[in-house]
């Protein structure tokens, strides 16, 4: 038996498959989108066309949502009435509940997330509907109900009952509450909300890719968001700001904070929150977070943690520059950490916090999948792979019975 290639019997190359294979498709365009949109150049993002600093300085989380689901700001009217449906989806059925206090208590957030979701399916008295509008209400739904799992894990597992919805707060103050017991000031729920309205969306990135992929098959909403949490929980994707609240940390008690960036990159290992698929300049969205980050520490005493940044930074860009990578900046997740953390967020929660804010832009990205519409009509994925392992020719390899084999 020869692998395939030695015996020069490759498949020809089908729409130039050759040249765009195991590239992590880095610049393939893949489908059309209506919704969001990456300038990895100028360091533009757009939501439905408008600028995410926009958004961030003048929007809600809420407002946002219904802009990536509705293609269009919401009026008076339908903000408030689609902020009342939000806060009336906020309840966990109850078994959902009963059956995340069944979870071993040292269970990763992230798994019981994911573990969670197809149980909400379960709760969903429109699941097998496939209407453009049964799917704005299962998108409405999850976006109430996955903050309540997140926040109500954090209970749980600390043999705590999780708390009411407290329906005078808005999805972001209602989701601190939830997770700490503790109302939030009027300017700490804005600053969440602020971070809640950055990571809302953001194209074609590895979790809504996932989750449009697995939608194409006409799988229902909830299968192609368990995929999303999933690709989330990566460290090279959500998992990476709890790998830069990881390093900080450590850093508390390094004294030779430049130092260990060098042998970091000189040992091969990545700086966690640096770095971006798309961007090749500053995310636009570390900007805010990094300003709110100053802020925040002022105000609570805690500048260490920029401090900290800035040293990593600079030593980090200083010798990738060395190595002529002059494109790798801080990312969201360099900034989004240790915001998080001032706001008291427990570490492993950070990137179940992402999905509380993705879970928009999942599901906007599940509609447009599923009824085409930035396309012709909907389409399966379905890429192409180069088969490279054993190969006997045409007729296949033998197969030898068990006792002959040695
Ligand atoms: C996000 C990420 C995967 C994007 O990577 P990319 O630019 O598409 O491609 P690569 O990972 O192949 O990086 C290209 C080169 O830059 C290096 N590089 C990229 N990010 C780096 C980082 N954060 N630290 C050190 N080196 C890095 C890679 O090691 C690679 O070097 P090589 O060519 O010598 O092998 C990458 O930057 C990364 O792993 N960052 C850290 C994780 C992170 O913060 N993820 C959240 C993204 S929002």
């Amino acid at each position: 038996m020869v692998a395939k290639t030695q015996i020069g019997k490759r498949t020809p190359a089908i729409n130039g498959d050759i040249k765009t294979k195991n590239i992590g498709l880095r610049g393939v365009k893949v489908a059309d989108t209506k919704i969001s949109d990456v300038d990895g150049e100028n360091g533009i993002l757009i939501y439905r066309g408008y600028r995410i600093e926009e958004l961030a300085r003048n929007s809600t989380f809420e407002e946002t949502a219904y802009l990536l689901l509705y293609d269009a700001l919401p009026t008076a009217e339908q903000l408030k009435e689609y902020s009342k449906r939000l806060t009336e989806a906020r309840y966990l059925p109850g078994f959902v509940v009963e059956s995340m206090k069944q979870l071993p208590r040292e269970s990763q957030p992230m798994d019981v997330l994911q573990a969670a979701i197809p149980l909400l399916a379960m709760a969903d008295p429109e699941l097998t509907r496939e209407t453009r509008e049964s799917n704005l209400s299962k998108a409405l739904r999850l976006i109430a109900r996955v903050a309540e799992v997140v926040a109500a894990w954090q209970r749980i597992r600390q043999g705590l009952a999780p708390l009411p919805p407290d329906e005078t707060l808005s999805h972001a103050g209602n989701f601190l509450w939830l997770m700490s017991g503790i109302k939030p000031d009027p300017e700490t729920a804005k600053d969440f909300d602020t971070a809640l309205i950055l990571h809302a969306d953001h194209s074609f990135n590895a979790s809504t890719f996932a989750c449009r992929e697995v939608v194409s098959t006409q799988a229902h909403m909830y299968a192609g968001v368990a995929a999303g949490v999933g690709a989330l929980s990566g460290s090279l994707h959500g998992g990476a700001n709890a790998q830069v609240m990881k390093m900080l940390i450590e850093l508390q008690e390094e004294k030779d904070v430049a130092g260990w960036v060098r042998f970091q990159l000189e040992s091969g290992r990545k700086i966690m929150g640096m770095g971006h698929a798309v961007y090749k300049t500053t995310d636009p969205r570390a900007k805010f977070l990094k300003e709110m980050g100053i802020r925040l520490g002022k105000k609570l005493g805690q500048e260490q943690w920029n401090r900290l940044l800035t040293e990593v930074e600079e030593t980090a860009m200083a010798e990738f520059e060395k190595r002529g990578k002059t494109t790798i900046k801080p990312n969201v997740d360099f900034y989004s950490a240790p915001v998080y953390h001032m706001m008291g967020i427990p570490h492993d929660l950070m990137t179940p916090v992402f999905a509380v804010s993705r879970i928009a832009g999942w599901t906007a990205h599940i509609i447009e999948e599923k009824f085409g519409d930035a396309q012709e009509k909907p389409a399966l994925y379905r890429p192409s792979s180069e088969y490279v392992g054993n190969y006997c020719g045409r007729t296949g390899c033998a197969y030898m019975p068990v006792p002959r084999r040695k």
